[in-house]
């Protein structure tokens, strides 16, 4: 396979893009910094509304298998609320992992994520992930997927380490639809949720962030066209929260 070269993108709150490394470290940073009111800005930011999200990215990640026996991978985790719903869906074993060390830290003190609640919590990069080849039922992520310094490293490992037929679904904002739901989004995302994020955080460089992270970040198809370009199958996606966020839901074939 030819390698990727992932674009320069500007790290968080700036605007002078970085090579890959540096960014990631970047991210890292600015993941720790916000930990203590992380879980605060997500309900504000979306109305509340990424707990009906996540809980519809569960139930993507289940079609066709029993959880009960099964494990998951939970991507990106931060502080978990993906990992509790994987768990609270019947899930027998799930690995929350996140390369931000301080987020891993708040997720494993929340009620339902403690260590010995089947829920593992691990530090590493989505782009190495340490596991063998087939190894997962699953592999989520919720707001991610725009994180990443190189997109199609981290969808190769996903689909390296899911076992044949697992499925990948992935939840993340995307950039709105065109026409006039579009237009109302892209207002939205800007004058409020953007500032809010600002405040909420207490950091200028999260307020920027938001944005700046869809920056560079593939429109919804054409991330179906890389996962159609990495191996999997019956790739697709659905629109929520009016058009600013994508569910991402595809395949790896039952005989790779
Ligand atoms: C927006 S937060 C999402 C957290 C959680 N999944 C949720 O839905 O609330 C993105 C998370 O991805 C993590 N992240 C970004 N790049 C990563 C990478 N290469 N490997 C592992 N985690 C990464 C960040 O540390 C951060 O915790």
């Amino acid at each position: 396979m030819a390698p990727s070269h992932p674009p320069l993108r500007p790290a968080p709150g700036s605007d002078t893009p970085l090579p890959p490394d540096q960014r990631a470290a970047e991210v890292q940073t600015m993941f720790s910094r916000i930990v203590p009111r992380y879980d605060l800005m997500n309900r504000l930011m979306t109305g509340g509304m990424d707990g009906r999200w996540r809980r519809r990215t569960v139930r993507e990640a289940l079609v066709d298998a029993d959880p009960r026996g099964g494990i998951v991978l939970d991507l990106g985790t931060g502080t978990g609320d993906l990992a509790r719903d994987l768990r609270a869906a019947g899930v027998a074993q799930v690995i929350a992992s996140d390369f931000a060390r301080p987020m891993l830290v708040a997720g494993r003190g929340k009620p339902g994520l403690a260590a010995d609640s089947g829920v593992t919590w691990l530090l590493s990069d989505a782009l190495h992930l340490p596991f063998a080849d087939d190894s997962f039922d699953a592999v989520t992520s919720g707001f991610l997927l725009r994180n990443l310094v190189d997109l199609p490293a981290a969808l190769a490992e996903m689909m390296r380490v899911l076992r044949p037929a697992g499925r990948m679904v992935a939840l993340d904002m995307t950039h709105p639809p065109p026409g006039l739901l579009g237009q109302v989004t892209r207002f939205g995302v800007e004058r409020l949720v953007t500032p809010v994020a600002g405040w909420l955080s207490g950091s200028r460089a999260a307020y920027r962030y938001l944005p700046q992270s869809l920056e560079g970040h593939p429109a919804a198809d054409a991330i179906v066209d890389l996962l159609r370009a990495t191996g999997f199958t019956d790739a697709r996606y659905e629109r929520m929260g009016m058009g600013s966020v994508a569910l991402h839901v595809a395949r790896k074939p039952s005989d790779a």
